[in-house]
């Protein structure tokens, strides 16, 4: 069994791969001027040119959500994302742009996405969830609990990076509840490389996202973990997770 399964990672890594142009990402910090990541205009209008040039068509800006650090104001948040869909129009009419938010998950988050100080991804009710990456897993049940209860679906950002998440118990208890999960193009490279391996073979992983701040941030990029994943678990395993998944997300109502 074993031996089978190395000899077909052996032909995958000779087969040839070939990027598709429709990549989905769902998971960035590219929105001029509202969080830690582009500070002004012209840095977010390269990160999308970079990322188009990864092959990505489909773009979900997620400025950070966590009043304790950032709280974007909702007309800044709207000006850029105006500047960014005007930029697209003109340079890459065949990219589609969302907006969302990464949520940080605090007791008054389901008041707070209510209101629309904070918002799901796109026109969806699925809610880029992050935590600290020492939370509990009491808590982080907790809170995902509510977010159901409230008609949300989380969508657990870069899970490779909480401390408390790695019983898989745990992880078929999530999945079972709703939760779907999101890991970075660095999450291979990570010190739970093996477990979201695992996770990526029994198809429990919703979707690859780059999570970019800037161009120089020294982790794979999009093409390049696509191409990665093609050739360790097959084509159809980077198809899923890379466009097939995360577009589902989006069109989750
Ligand atoms: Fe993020």
């Amino acid at each position: 069994m074993l031996f089978g399964r190395k000899n077909r990672e052996k032909e995958r890594a000779r087969e040839p791969i070939e990027i598709p142009a429709g990549l989905c990402d769902l998971h960035c910090h590219i929105l001029a001027g509202v969080d830690d990541g582009a500070p002004d205009d012209e840095h977010m209008l390269d990160l999308i040119t970079y990322e188009y040039e990864c092959g990505v068509r489909h773009l979900c800006f997620t400025p950070h959500y966590n009043p304790a650090l950032f709280e974007p104001k909702p007309e800044k948040i709207a000006e850029s994302f105006e500047t960014a869909k005007k930029f697209c129009a003109e340079s890459f009419p065949d990219m589609t742009l969302y907006l969302g938010n990464e949520v940080f998950m605090r007791p008054d988050t389901v008041e707070r996405l209510r209101d629309r100080s904070c918002k799901p991804l796109g026109d969806s009710r699925v809610v880029l969830t992050e935590f600290h990456p020492t939370t509990t897993y009491s808590d982080m049940r907790m809170y995902v609990v509510k977010l159901i209860s409230a008609g949300k679906l989380p969508l657990l950002a870069h899970i490779e990076r909480y401390d408390k998440l790695n019983d898989p118990q745990d992880i078929m208890e999530l999945k079972s509840l709703g939760v779907k999960f999101q890991i970075n193009t660095e999450a291979f490279e990570s010190p739970k490389k093996k477990l979201i391996a695992r996770l990526v073979e029994e198809g429990l992983i919703d979707a690859v996202a780059d999570d970019r701040h800037s161009r120089h941030r020294g982790e794979p990029n999009l093409a390049e973990t696509y191409e990665y994943v093609a050739k360790r678990f097959g084509n159809h395993a980077a198809e899923a997770l890379f466009i097939r998944r995360p577009l589902n997300i989006l069109n989750t109502l």
